[in-house]
C-alpha cells in the first residue's frame, strides 16, 4: 500500500523449467509440417529459426485482457504477462532457468546491434557470463560493472553509464540491458531514458523485489542526497526477464523485503491474493519455485494494473521493510479514520510479523522527522499531502488528500516517541 508518504519518510531518514529445446523445437517443427516454418529454416539459422518458433508459441498463449494489461498465461511453465500499454507494451517473461538460454528470450527484443550490459561487482560473477555469452554471438556486447549499494544510485552512476555508452559509439538503436536488483534497473534504466533522448531497455531482476515490483511500471531514476528517487524519467523497457533460480543465491532478508511488496498488492487491490500469501506463507519462506513464480506473476499484473507509486529503501532498512511499516501505518491510520474493520490491521501486522517484517518505525523516528519526509515526497500536489490508505473491505484503496488531520497526527504520535 502506497502509504508511500509514510514509507519514504522511514526510507530519507534511516539513510516446468523451460528449456526450448532445440530439438524438441525442430521436432516440434516437422511434426506440425509448418510449410513456413520449413522455408525459414532453409533460409535463416539455426538460432532465429528457434526464436521464430518461441515467439509463436508465447504468442499462442494470449488468452485475456482486463484493466490494462493482458494476462498471457502460460505454456507451461514459463508464464508471461504482458503489460498492456498499446504502443508500449511489452511482456513479463517468467520462469526457472530462462537465463540458461537467454539468447531466445532477448535477442527478440534487443535493438541495433550494440548492447550495453549494466551489473553490480556482487551480481557480475553469478550472472554476467550467461548474459554476455548469449548476446554477443550476434551483436556486439559491452559491459558496466558498478559497485553495489543504494548509495550508488546516483547520477554519477549514471554518468558512468553515459560515457560507456559515448565510448562504445552506441547510437539510438542500441539497448541497455540491466541485470540486477532494484538499484541497478532504476540507473540503468534512467540512463536509457536520456542516452541520445532514449534508447531501448530491458530488465533481468535478480531480487524479488525488483521481479515483483521495481521491473513494472516503468519507474526509473536516482535519489538525491535530499531524498529518494527524487530525479526520474517514465522509460517502459522492451521486456523483463525472471529468472526465478536468481533467488537462489539472494539473503533471507532480500527475499522478505520482496515479500512486503506482495503483500502490498494483495492489501490494496486483491484481497483473495493476500489471502493466499497468508495460506502459502511457509512455502514462498521455503522458496517453494512455484509459490514463488505465483507471486511474481499476480504482483507484476496487480503493478501493471494500477500503477502503484513505489517508494524508496535508503539506509539500512531494505525497500520492502520500509514498505512494510508504511503499510501498518497506514492501515492504522485508516482505521482510526473509521475506514476499516480492526481485524484488517490486526491480519496485516500477524502475517508481517510471520514474515519476520517489522511493523513498527525505527524508535529514533520523531514526528518532525516523518514530517520532513513527507514534505519531499512525490505525492505532495499543489501543498497537499495524499496518501493510499484503506478504505472499505481487505483489498480496497484510497488515494486521497482528503482526510481528518487528526487522524494523520494521532497516527504518527502512535509510532514515534515524540
Ligand atoms: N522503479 C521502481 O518501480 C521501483 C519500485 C520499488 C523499488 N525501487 C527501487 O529499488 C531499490 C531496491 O531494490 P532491491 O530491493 O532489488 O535492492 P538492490 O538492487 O540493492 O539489491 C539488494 C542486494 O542484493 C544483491 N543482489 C541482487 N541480486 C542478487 C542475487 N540474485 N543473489 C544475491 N544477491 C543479489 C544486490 O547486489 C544488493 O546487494 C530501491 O532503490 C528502490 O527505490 C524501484
Amino acid at each position: 500500500m502506497a502509504t508511500n508518504c509514510f514509507i519514504s519518510s522511514i526510507n530519507n531518514i534511516r539513510q516446468n523449467q523451460y528449456y526450448y529445446s532445440p530439438w524438441a523445437s525442430v521436432s516440434l517443427l516437422f511434426s506440425n509440417n509448418d510449410v513456413q516454418s520449413r522455408a525459414m529454416l532453409k533460409k535463416k539459422s539455426p538460432l532465429r529459426l528457434l526464436r521464430c518458433l518461441l515467439e509463436n508459441e508465447v504468442m499462442r498463449t494470449a488468452t485475456h485482457k482486463s484493466n490494462g494489461f493482458s494476462k498471457i498465461s502460460t505454456s507451461n511453465p514459463m508464464i508471461t504477462v504482458n503489460v498492456d500499454l498499446g504502443p508500449r507494451s511489452y511482456p513479463v517473461y517468467i520462469g526457472s532457468g530462462l537465463l540458461d538460454q537467454p539468447g531466445l528470450l532477448l535477442s527478440r527484443h534487443v535493438g541495433g546491434k550494440q548492447a550495453l550490459i549494466v551489473t553490480n561487482n556482487k551480481i557480475a560473477p553469478l550472472f554476467l557470463d550467461k548474459v554476455v555469452n548469449a548476446l554477443k554471438q550476434e551483436i556486439s556486447v559491452h559491459t558496466l560493472i558498478l559497485p553495489d549499494g543504494e548509495q550508488f544510485k546516483n547520477m554519477e552512476s549514471v554518468m558512468k553509464v553515459f560515457d560507456a555508452a559515448i565510448e562504445a559509439r552506441m547510437d539510438r538503436r542500441c539497448t541497455f540491458v540491466a541485470v540486477g536488483g532494484g538499484v541497478v534497473g532504476d540507473i540503468c534504466g534512467y540512463a536509457a531514458a536520456s542516452y541520445l533522448r532514449g534508447v531501448n531497455y530491458i530488465h533481468i531482476p535478480t531480487t524479488f523485489m525488483s521481479q515483483v515490483d521495481s521491473s513494472v511500471g516503468g519507474k526509473t531514476g536516482v535519489n538525491h542526497r535530499v531524498g529518494k528517487n527524487l530525479i526520474g524519467a517514465i522509460h517502459q523497457p522492451k521486456c523483463v526477464v525472471v529468472d526465478t533460480d536468481t533467488l537462489n543465491y539472494l539473503p533471507n532478508r532480500e527475499l522478505v523485503s520482496g515479500l512486503a511488496e506482495a503483500i502490498k498488492c494483495g492489501m490494496v487491490r486483491d484481497g483473495e491474493y493476500f489471502e493466499w500469501i497468508e495460506n502459502n506463507l511457509e512455502a514462498l519462506l521455503a522458496r517453494d519455485p512455484k509459490a514463488i513464480a505465483y507471486v511474481i506473476k499476480r504482483s507484476c499484473e496487480i503493478k501493471a494494473e494500477i500503477a502503484i507509486e513505489a517508494s524508496c529503501g535508503y539506509g539500512n532498512w531494505l525497500h520492502g521493510e520500509a514498505v512494510a511499516v508504511g503499510m501498518v501505518m497506514a492501515a492504522e491510520m485508516s482505521y482510526r479514520l473509521g475506514w476499516i474493520d480492526g481485524s484488517i490491521v490486526n491480519r496485516l501486522k500477524n502475517i508481517l510479523r510471520r514474515a519476520k517484517l517489522p511493523i513498527t518505525p525505527p524508535p529514533t523516528m520523531t514526528v518532525e522527522m516523518f514530517k520532513s519526509g513527507m514534505a519531499v515526497d512525490k505525492k505532495v500536489a499543489d501543498g497537499l499531502l495524499r496518501f493510499v490508505l484503506l478504505k472499505g473491505p481487505l483489498g480496497s484503496c484510497v488515494f486521497t488528500g482528503s482526510f481528518e488531520q487528526k487522524a494523520l497526527d494521532d497516527t504518527l504520535l502512535a509510532f514515534t516517541n515524540s
